[in-house]
């Protein structure tokens, strides 16, 4: 509880900084969806589901790119944070292992971001990002419910035990001391 509000504390500190980071998730969450449309033709329930993800994701990131812009906040380079590469380092080589784990992974991606949105949307002191935050809780608990379908409906295997791993993976990249604060870091070092 007490890392959890040392992180929410950095993140009301830094706000332009989550706010560059976000925008970069945004449109890096269309970019793998993207990627995952171009590889995986054959699946009709994942062309759908990700056309529509992406056209959402991208939705996001245009109306990010207007609250940087009305803030007055200049586009900055940001390195990604050590979260997403945490995760696909462990992904399986060989298909179709490969997609379920990518699948999975944006399950958990989405899921997290949910968790942030959230606990922003509580303490922020910016009634416009507080309610935006709220409204993008809608479609990313949506997107994570979409990736897990598409996960289990395109495995051969039960994805229990993978997700069961994933779950152990992602809970220590946000429960370990982490350097960089972003808007999926771990606890501020
Ligand atoms: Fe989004
Ligand atoms: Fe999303």
């Amino acid at each position: 509880m007490r890392a959890r509000r040392k992180l929410v504390d950095a993140a009301i500190a830094n706000v332009p900084l989550i706010i560059q980071d976000h925008a970069n998730c945004e449109k890096k969450a269309a970019g793998t969806a993207m990627n995952l449309i171009f590889r995986y033709e054959f699946s009709y329930d994942l062309q759908r589901k990700l056309a529509q993800l992406i056209r959402e994701e991208m939705l996001h990131y245009e109306q990010v790119l207007g609250i940087m812009n009305d803030r007055g906040q200049a586009w900055k380079y940001l390195s990604a944070g050590r979260y997403a590469k945490g995760m696909l380092k462990h992904k399986r080589t060989y298909e179709p292992a490969a997609m379920v784990d990518v699948l999975i992974i944006g399950a958990f991606i989405e899921a997290r971001s949910c968790e942030r949105f959230a606990a922003l949307a509580e303490v922020i002191d910016d009634e416009r990002l507080a309610k935006y935050y709220r409204y993008l809780l809608k479609s990313e608990s949506r997107h994570f419910e979409d990736y897990l379908a598409l996960a289990q409906s395109l495995s051969e295997d039960d994805i229990d035990e993978r997700v069961a791993f994933f779950k152990k993976v992602e809970a220590e990249l946000i429960s370990s001391p982490d350097y960089e604060l972003r808007f999926h870091s771990g606890t501020p070092a």
